[in-house]
Order: structure tokens, then C-alpha cells, then sequence
């Protein structure tokens, strides 16, 4: 019998509607459209506003629904429901178990997966694993995030950073080996501090001091963030390619986490990856944080082709980071 791969076979995609760009940030905070342009690659974000819909799960719900429309999928027939996320509906009842039971999937058990902006390159690992051992048939793992309910519109060095979105993919064995082939998965607890929330969790509980000293919001170091990205996430996708004998000519497709286009294109140059090849949608939703790397899967879906190497790489907060090798498994 051949060897049992965890392939994706279906992917979905959901932004809100409101884009907010460079140009409505300057009546913000004092940026410019040149600075942000120049600096990160982005020109504008969506932000999910409550007249719209609220909460994570609402955006996960819609990436779930199209993905399981266009596959024709009945949603009786997932078994797991993973959300990476670091902006949960609620925190202790899980976004995964509402997502779930919105959809259909009362046959699934869910949970959430949390680990900054890889949450979903972990979950991959994650979700492959548990077809690869032929526990279950089909997961679908969603990366989403809210993460403009912990900007702080006052903060520049973030607000023109982030946006938010959801994007889903659907797990399923293979037997033609396409599927996920390699994974490098990296943590060092040691950088919790330079990307982080400092309130709202058990060491720092929030009380109205918390809330007047802002510390429910998101605060990076950018600058010291900025060589651990580079450097961490280009190290992971080369030993990745090296492991594999991927050259460059063998890569199809360089998918890695948008948070910064400077970011993504020294990434790119020091593993001698063609510009042509790297998946891009900064532009137009800045870093989503759990949900660039499927927001980029559903954005190239149509110029995928079944047997394509793609390599993902991403970088995140705590600090976590990594990279992946995946076959595409359809056309
Ligand atoms: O997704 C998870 C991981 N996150 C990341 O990977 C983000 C990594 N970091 C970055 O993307 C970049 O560090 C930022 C985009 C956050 C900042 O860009 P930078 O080139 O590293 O800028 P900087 O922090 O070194 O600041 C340069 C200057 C400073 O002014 P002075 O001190 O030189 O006078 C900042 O105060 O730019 C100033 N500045 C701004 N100016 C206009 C910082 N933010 C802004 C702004 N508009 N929004």
C-alpha cells in the first residue's frame, strides 16, 4: 500500500468589506502614504466593523462556508475544526467549537491553536498529522484574526501594520504523495517580550489600570522583530530546500507570511527565490497575522498546478517560526 500524505483539496477566503487605507490612517496618527508605502508594502487593510458582523468566528465562518460551497463538501463530513488565532471570540470557550457547530460540522470536535503569526503554519503540521496516521479524513484549518480589536489606532508603529481576515484549508489523505513533505518548526520563548500583549492574560489581569496604561493592546519592538524575521524565517526555508534538494528552479512557489514586503523580499534574495515567484497580497491587507498565509493560498489558487512545490515560511511572536514543504495536489 502506498504511504498515506495529508494533502490540501480545498481552500476559502473571507475579508471584510471596510478598507481602510494609508490615507485615512494619516488622519490618525502622523504617517504618511509614502512612509507606510515604502517602509511595509501596504497600501490599505479591511477592518471588520460590528455592522458588518463581530467577532473572529464571524470571518471564519464565511472562509468555511465558500470553501465547503466550491468543494461541495457536506459539513456533516469534517471531523476536526482547528482556528489559529490570537483574537478569539472569548477567551476559555474555544472559537473552534462555535465555528464548528455555525457550519454544520456535528460530527467534528474543535479547538484553537495559538501561536502568533505561524499559528498556521503550526496548525499545518497539525492537520497533516492527524490524516497522515489515518485517524481522520478531513480537517479543515482556518487561519483568522480580529486584530483590529488590539490595535491601538493611536500607535503608529502598528496600527498601519495590521488588518483583518480569514482564510481556510481543507486536509484530506493522499496517495499519489502530494501533500505536505517536509516541515522545520522553531520556538524561543526568549523573544516573548518584543511582540506581545501584556495584559489580559494570567500574569497581568485586566484591571482599570491595565486599561488606562493601554496594555490590552498589541506592542512590538519593530526594528529588533524585523532581523528575526529575516533571518529565522530565510534559515528555516533553506534547510527545507536543502533537506528536500529543492533548488530554486524546483520551487514553483515561495509562500511566506506577509508582514513586511521588505521582510518577504530579503527573505526571498537570500535563498535566491525569483521575485516572480513569491506570493504577495500585502498590498491590500497588510499582515493579517493567522490568516496571511491561506489568504495568499486562496488568492494564487488558480495558478496552482497540481504537483507544484510550494515552500511556506512564516515568523511570529513568542518567538515562533518556520517553514514548510508542500506539494500542491490539484489543478
Ligand atoms: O507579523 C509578525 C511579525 N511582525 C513583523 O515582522 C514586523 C517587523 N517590523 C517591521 O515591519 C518594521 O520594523 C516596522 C514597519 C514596524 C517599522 O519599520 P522600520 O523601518 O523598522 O522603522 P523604525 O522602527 O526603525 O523607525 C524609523 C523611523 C522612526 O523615526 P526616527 O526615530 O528615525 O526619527 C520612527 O519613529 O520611522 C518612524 N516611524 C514612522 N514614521 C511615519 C515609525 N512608524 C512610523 C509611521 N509613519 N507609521
Amino acid at each position: 500500500m502506498s504511504k498515506l500524505t495529508a494533502a490540501i483539496t480545498a481552500v476559502g477566503a473571507y475579508v471584510p468589506e471596510f478598507v481602510m487605507t494609508n490615507k485615512m490612517l494619516e488622519d490618525l496618527v502622523d504617517t504618511n502614504d509614502e512612509w507606510i508605502t515604502s517602509r511595509t508594502g501596504i497600501k490599505e487593510r479591511r477592518v471588520l466593523k460590528k455592522e458588518e458582523g463581530e467577532g473572529t468566528s464571524f470571518m471564519c465562518i464565511k472562509a468555511a462556508e465558500e470553501l465547503l460551497k466550491k468543494r461541495n463538501i457536506d459539513p456533516k463530513e469534517i471531523d476536526l475544526v482547528i482556528v489559529g488565532t490570537v483574537t478569539p471570540d472569548t477567551l476559555v470557550a474555544s472559537t473552534a467549537a462555535f465555528v464548528a457547530s455555525e457550519i454544520g460540522a456535528t460530527n467534528a470536535f474543535g479547538y484553537d491553536l495559538l501561536a502568533a503569526c505561524s499559528s498556521f503554519l503550526f496548525g499545518m503540521s497539525t492537520a497533516a498529522s492527524f490524516v497522515q496516521s489515518g485517524k481522520y479524513k478531513k480537517v479543515l484549518l482556518i487561519g483568522a484574526d480580529k486584530m483590529s480589536s488590539i490595535v491601538d489606532y493611536t500607535d503608529r508603529t502598528t496600527c498601519i501594520i495590521f488588518g483583518d481576515g480569514a482564510g481556510a484549508a481543507l486536509f484530506e489523505p493522499n496517495t499519489e504523495g502530494l501533500g505536505l513533505q517536509d516541515e522545520y518548526l522553531r520556538t524561543d520563548g526568549s523573544g516573548r517580550e518584543f511582540l506581545s500583549m501584556d495584559a489580559g492574560g494570567s500574569i497581568m489581569p485586566a484591571t482599570e489600570e491595565t486599561v488606562k496604561n493601554r496594555k490590552h493592546y498589541i506592542y512590538q519592538d519593530g526594528r529588533s522583530v524585523f532581523k528575526f524575521a529575516v533571518s529565522n524565517m530565510a534559515d528555516a526555508a533553506a534547510q527545507i530546500m536543502e533537506r528536500n534538494n529543492l533548488t530554486d528552479k524546483g520551487v514553483a512557489w515561495l509562500v511566506p507570511h506577509q508582514a513586511n514586503k521588505r521582510i518577504i523580499d530579503a527573505m526571498a534574495k537570500r535563498i535566491n527565490i525569483d521575485h516572480e515567484k513569491v506570493m504577495m497580497n500585502i498590498q491590500k491587507y497588510g499582515n493579517t497575522t493567522s490568516a496571511t498565509l491561506p489568504l495568499l493560498l486562496n488568492d494564487y489558487e488558480s495558478q496552482l498546478k497540481k504537483g507544484d512545490n510550494l515552500v511556506f515560511a512564516a515568523f511570529g511572536g513568542g518567538f515562533t517560526w518556520g517553514s514548510i514543504y508542500l506539494k500542491w495536489a490539484y489543478n
